[in-house]
C-alpha cells in the first residue's frame, strides 16, 4: 500500500487552487477514470458529478478520443504554428467553425481557458484600434466573474481572492454588478424572472467613462466558478442591445457553457444572443489534451486583415496554438458528441435534472437551489463566522461516500458528463441528502 502523509512523495508538487497543507495531510488521489467514474488509488469508484472541472463532457477515457491521441502522437507529435502549418490544425478549425453560431467563424487556437480569455481581450483591443477607435481601451468585466488566471482574466474577473495579492492588475477596467439576487430569485427553476435590469449598470458605466473609451464587455453567460449564477430572463439580450447602441464588443466566455453543457452547442444559441467573440476550452477536447480556442466574427477578422500595417496581422500566439495532439483529440471529441447526440441528450435530461436538484430544496442547510442545462447550484447557509467550512466538509464526505462534487464558497456546483444516466442523478441527490443531514 502507498502511504502519502508525511512522506516526501508529496513535497515537490505545489498544487493549484488547493490548500496544499490540508491536502498533503489527508490526500485524496485519483488514478484512473472511465465513462462516469473516477477510480481512487485505493481502487474505490467515484461517480463524477462535475465532469472533472466542467470539462469532460463526453465522459472519461472515451475510446475514439484515446485512439486519436495515440495515433497522432506517433505521426506528428508537435509542429510550430508560426509561419508553418500542419493539416490537422486547419481541419480542426474548420470543424469548430462549422459548429459556431451566427457569424463567429474564425478560430484562434490557445492552450487553455485562461489563454482564451486573455486572447479575446487582446483581439477586442486590436480590433477597436484597427477600425479607427483606438481610444477604446477600457475593458468591462463583472463581479463574481471568472475568466481564468492570466492578468487579463483576473483583471476583468470579479473574485477578490484571485485579485488582491497580485498588484494593480490591468488599468482601465471596470465591473458590472453580478446578477445573483437570492431575495428576488431564490429557488428559481431555470432562468430567474427578476433582474434583466442588472444590465442597465452598463449604461451607467458608459455615462461614467464615455463609450469612446470602452472596447469590450466580457461575461460568462452562466457564471460557473463562483457558484452557478444563471442569467435572469432578458439580461443577456439587454446587455447586447446596450453594447450595440454604444459600439462596444460583447465577449461570451463559454469555457464551461460551450459544447453541450446547456443542451445547445453554445449558450449563445440557447439564449439567442450573438456575441462578437466566444472563448472556449475544456469541452473542446473533452479535456483529454489541454486546449482552448477563441471564435471571432468575420467582421473582426476581416478588419484586422485589412488594417494590418505589417505582414503579421496580430502579434499574438502560443507555442502550443493548434497543437497536433489537441487537434486530434478535438476532432475525435466533436465526432463523439455528434455520434452520440450528447448535446441533445443534455437537453432531454434537463427536466429530470431540474427536478432532482430542486428535490434538495428541503435538505438541511440548503438556502437556494438553481439550475440550467446540466448545471446545478445548491447554496448552503455558511457556518456562523466560518464561511466555506461547511461546504468543504460536505465535499469530503460526499467523496468518501463515492460522489465527486465541487464546492465554491458555500455553494455546491454540479456539472456531470453529458452521458450521465438517471440512476446516477439519483445517486448524486441521495448522497447529498445523506451528507447534508450528517454534516453540522
Ligand atoms: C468561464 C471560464 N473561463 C476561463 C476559465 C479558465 O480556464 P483554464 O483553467 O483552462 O485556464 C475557466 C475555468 O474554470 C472558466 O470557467
Amino acid at each position: 500500500m502507498m502511504t502519502y502523509a508525511g512522506s516526501n512523495d508529496l513535497d515537490a508538487y505545489w498544487m493549484p487552487f488547493t490548500s496544499n497543507r490540508r491536502f498533503k495531510a489527508n490526500p485524496r488521489m485519483l488514478s484512473g477514470a472511465k465513462d462516469m467514474h473516477y477510480v481512487t488509488t485505493e481502487g474505490r469508484q467515484i461517480l463524477d458529478g462535475t465532469a472533472g472541472l466542467w470539462c469532460v463532457n463526453a465522459g472519461h477515457s472515451r475510446p475514439r478520443i484515446v485512439e486519436a491521441i495515440r495515433r497522432q502522437a506517433g505521426e506528428l507529435d508537435y509542429a510550430p504554428s508560426f509561419n508553418l502549418g500542419h493539416p490537422i490544425a486547419f481541419q480542426f478549425a474548420a470543424r469548430v467553425s462549422a459548429l459556431m453560431p451566427f457569424d463567429l467563424k474564425k478560430i484562434f487556437f490557445t492552450g487553455s481557458g485562461s489563454e482564451s480569455a486573455d486572447t479575446a481581450l487582446k483581439i477586442a483591443l486590436a480590433y477597436q484600434r484597427a477600425r479607427g477607435q483606438g481610444t477604446r481601451t477600457r475593458l468591462i468585466g463583472r463581479e463574481r466573474g471568472y475568466h481564468g488566471v492570466g492578468f487579463g482574466g483576473i483583471s476583468v474577473g470579479g473574485i477578490v481572492r484571485n485579485r488582491m495579492a497580485f498588484g494593480t492588475l490591468l488599468t482601465g477596467v471596470d465591473h458590472l454588478p453580478h446578477t445573483h439576487d437570492l431575495a428576488r430569485n431564490g429557488f428559481s427553476k431555470g432562468q430567474p424572472e427578476q433582474g434583466a435590469d442588472f444590465a442597465d449598470a452598463l449604461e451607467r458605466l458608459v455615462a461614467l467613462h464615455d463609450a469612446s473609451t470602452i472596447a469590450a464587455v466580457i461575461v460568462e453567460p452562466v457564471a460557473g466558478s463562483t457558484g452557478v449564477l444563471v442569467p435572469p430572463q432578458g439580461y443577456l439580450q439587454r446587455l447586447r442591445s446596450i453594447c450595440d447602441k454604444h459600439g462596444i464588443l460583447l465577449i461570451f466566455d463559454e469555457v464551461i457553457t460551450g459544447f453541450g453543457r446547456l443542451g445547445s452547442t453554445f449558450a449563445a444559441e440557447r439564449f439567442g444572443v450573438r456575441p462578437d467573440i466566444i472563448c472556449m476550452a475544456k469541452g473542446l477536447t473533452n479535456a483529454a489534451v489541454p486546449m482552448g480556442a477563441v471564435a471571432v466574427s468575420d467582421t473582426i477578422y476581416d478588419t484586422l486583415m485589412e488594417a494590418a500595417d505589417a505582414p503579421i496581422e496580430l502579434f499574438h500566439g502560443f507555442t502550443y496554438s493548434g497543437h497536433p495532439l489537441g487537434c486530434a483529440a478535438g476532432i475525435a471529441t466533436l465526432d463523439t458528441y455528434a455520434e452520440e447526440g450528447l448535446f441533445q441528450r443534455a437537453a432531454d435530461l434537463e427536466p429530470y435534472w431540474q427536478e432532482a436538484m430542486h428535490s434538495l430544496a428541503d435538505a438541511r442547510h440548503v438556502i437556494d437551489v438553481r439550475n440550467l442545462g446540466l448545471i446545478g447550484g445548491i447554496e448552503l447557509e455558511p457556518r456562523p463566522g466560518k464561511p466555506t467550512e461547511r461546504a468543504s466538509e460536505v465535499f469530503a464526505a460526499a467523496f468518501d461516500q463515492g460522489v465527486m462534487i465541487r464546492v465554491t464558497g458555500d455553494i455546491i456546483a454540479l456539472s456531470p458528463p453529458l452521458i450521465i444516466e438517471k440512476g446516477h442523478i439519483d445517486q448524486i441527490v441521495e448522497t447529498l441528502r445523506r451528507v447534508l443531514a450528517s454534516v453540522d
